[in-house]
């Protein structure tokens, strides 16, 4: 049997036996005294995340680089051995620890792509906190609602982020968004940059000043199911959900997935170019390279525009990076402003992975002919943390089919289920679905929502977790993800939520209902489309209500929702007993054929949606 196959009936024939080999990876201070019990990884272990991602290497490796900074947006440049990250993170552990932060508090990290932020979220798990990254391109009141869920007991953030062409003024999102919420810090501790300094308020503290005089904190040992983090990400409504990852089954989990799926190893170089922010970041840009003794690329700018659209490349080539990671969106940008390739330069790249997003089969054949390396499609979630499907190149790699994640990862049984919940044969699209347990690593509930987490995950099929995207598995076992099934899009590769943005648009005075939809769109995948029908008597331009939306979402969800599409519309389609077709909606905006369902209200509304969407 080949490889990979003999591998992934191992993991689910025998997943004690297969996670306890690849537990082996980590360093515990406590050894587990199961693997799996009560629906928990490594039950009784104790570990320290930072421990396993730095101190363990300083004898080895201690002169290698653990992170380069890359930053063209403010022409920088700088690399951090593995013996200097420990000693900023042990001291910014030590500034926290001064602050009261202990094993089990929050503290919530809202920062540009710096160097910081790595040393942030590695000091919080050094004393065994509990860190919830907030992504720079939300606006205050999507901060606001983090802090107030996470309640942080201090705040780490930034006066600036640097944006192509203009300075986001980080310090008044965060004051708003304070202002915002019935949750106060007891600290917020400001990285003060020289392209914008932050007026400082009572209680903030100067990032260089308080961490210079800190004393260096060592590693709190904590339980393998101790909370290593929360991230929230977008879901049905605009409450996100607080996903939580612990810090043992995380471990393991990242560390086995550096050699099995990327075939990267112990002192090669693996960049990320995604954000801090997003899960991607977490797992691929800081835990996963430096649990595996890896250098790690912290890159601040765009692929393109800042310098140019062949900055990718020279990045890579320069220092090295054998895998690189983005999402197709990227690659789609760089392609619009060099189609022939023509800044391709030897970029040494040994693989080129692609996530966030459908990898779309024209990006596909672009990105393979030009770098002239295997592209590797891979599907994989906030909630699972690390890939659910993919080709594993430090397994086997498989032959790649255009338009496939390849294959489900071993520790994750994949099914495509029925509205029944059977199983779908070969080729017939359902939804995709996980069966229980999940593998380490994979989310155990949402962060003060264990209900949450169960009827949005557990309680639409029985014994399986949902994963809210739908496809179909062919003949081979190959999985085709086509898109989600919920109110979720992903534009530009941000995870965002359709459902929150109807909540910002129906505040608007003059909106009776609304709809807002994902569409296709060239660059980003997808862009969100609103659909707004006005109170009667309302007698203001449409054009002038459309615009007051745009701003509207931008100022209250942020500019990463690209929400720039909207158009006033007489009806929304509705069944006869009062639910918008959204589903419809979509079938239309996507050009697949469609039958509206025998209880619409009036099909006649059908061709006015039509109109508005092709008027773009
Ligand atoms: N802070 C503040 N604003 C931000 C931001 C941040 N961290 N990130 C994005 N924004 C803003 C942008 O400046 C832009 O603002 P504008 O409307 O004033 O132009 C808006 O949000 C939309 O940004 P984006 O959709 O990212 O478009 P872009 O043209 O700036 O960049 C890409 C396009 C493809 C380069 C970029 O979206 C990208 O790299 N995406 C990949 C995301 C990713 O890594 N996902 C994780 C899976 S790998
Ligand atoms: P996020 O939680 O931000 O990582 O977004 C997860 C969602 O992005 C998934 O549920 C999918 O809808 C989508 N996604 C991620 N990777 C892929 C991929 N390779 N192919 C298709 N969709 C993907």
């Amino acid at each position: 049997m080949a490889r990979y196959h003999e591998v992934y009936r191992r993991s689910l024939d025998d997943p004690g036996a297969f996670w306890r080999e690849a537990a082996a990876g980590i360093d515990w201070h406590t050894p587990f005294t199961e693997v799996f019990a009560g629906e928990r990884w490594f039950p009784g272990g104790e570990l320290n995340t930072c421990y396993n991602a730095l101190d363990r290497h300083l004898a080895d490796r201690g002169g290698q680089a653990a992170l380069i900074y890359d930053s063209p947006v403010t022409g920088t440049r700088r690399s951090y051995t593995y013996a200097e990250l420990h000693d900023e993170v042990a001291r910014t552990a030590g500034l926290l620890k001064s602050l009261g932060v202990r094993r089990g508090d929050t503290v919530v990290i809202y920062l540009p792509m710096v160097p910081e932020a790595v040393v942030a979220m590695l000091a919080c798990a050094r004393l065994g906190a509990v860190h919830s990254v907030v992504f720079g391109g939300f606006a205050a009141p999507e901060l606001a609602a983090r802090i107030e869920h996470a309640r942080p007991k201090v705040v780490l953030s930034a006066s600036c982020g640097l944006e192509p062409g203009r300075i986001v003024e980080y310090k008044p999102l965060l004051d708003a968004a304070l202002a915002a919420s019935a949750h106060r810090p007891e600290h917020c501790v400001i990285l003060q940059r020289p392209q914008c300094e932050a007026a400082m308020g009572e209680g903030d503290l100067d990032w260089a000043t308080a961490v210079a005089g800190a004393e260096p904190a060592g590693c709190e040992w904590v339980a393998a199911t101790d909370p290593l983090y929360i991230l929230y990400t977008s879901g049905t409504t605009g409450m996100p959900k607080g996903i939580v990852r612990d810090n043992g089954g995380h471990a393991v989990a990242l560390h086995w997935s550096m050699a099995a799926v990327y075939d990267t190893g112990p002192g090669e170089v693996f960049w990320a170019a995604s954000d801090v922010g997003w899960v991607v970041g977490h797992s691929y840009i800081v835990y996963a390279p430096l649990l595996a003794g890896c250098t790690t690329v912290l890159y601040e700018g765009k692929p393109v525009g800042t310098p140019d659209a062949g900055a990718f490349w020279r990045v890579a080539g320069e220092y090295g990076v054998k895998t690189l990671f983005t999402a197709p969106t990227a690659i789609r940008a760089i392609k619009k402003e060099d189609p022939n390739g023509d800044l391709v330069k030897d970029h040494g790249l040994r693989y080129l992975f692609l996530a966030g997003e459908r990898l779309d089969p024209d990006t596909y054949h672009w990105a393979s002919d030009l770098l002239g390396v295997p592209v590797i499609d891979h599907w994989w979630q906030t909630e699972t943390g690390w890939p659910v499907a993919a080709n594993c190149m430090g397994l086997e790699p498989l032959p790649p089919k255009p338009g496939s994640p390849t294959v489900p990862v071993p520790g994750y049984d994949v099914r495509v289920l029925d509205e029944n919940g059977a199983e779908c044969p070969p080729g017939v699209e359902g939804a995709i679905v996980v069966r229980l347990p999940l593998p380490p690593g994979t989310l155990p509930t949402l962060y003060r929502d264990h209900d949450r987490f169960e009827s949005a995950y557990l309680a639409r099929y029985p014994g399986y977790y949902l994963t809210g995207d739908g496809g179909h598995l062919d003949a081979d076992g190959y999985l085709f993800v086509m898109g989600r099934t919920d109110d979720v899009i992903n534009v530009a590769g941000h995870r965002l939520s359709t459902g929150a943005m109807e909540e910002v648009v129906a505040t608007h005075p003059d909106v009776a209902e609304c709809a807002v939809i994902g569409v296709a769109d060239e660059l980003k995948g997808q862009v969100p489309a609103g659909f707004v029908v006005l109170k009667s008597g309302t007698a203001r331009p449409a054009a002038e209500i459309e615009a007051e939306l745009v701003a509207l979402v931008r100022e209250r969800i942020g500019p990463v929702a690209a929400f720039r599409r909207v158009s006033v519309v007489a009806r929304l389609p509705k069944t006869r007993s009062g639910k918008i077709l959204r589903g419809t909606m979509r079938a239309i905006a996507d050009g697949r054929t469609y039958r509206p369902p025998s209880t619409i209200e009036d099909p006649g509304v059908l061709a006015e949606i039509e109109r508005a969407l092709r008027s773009g």
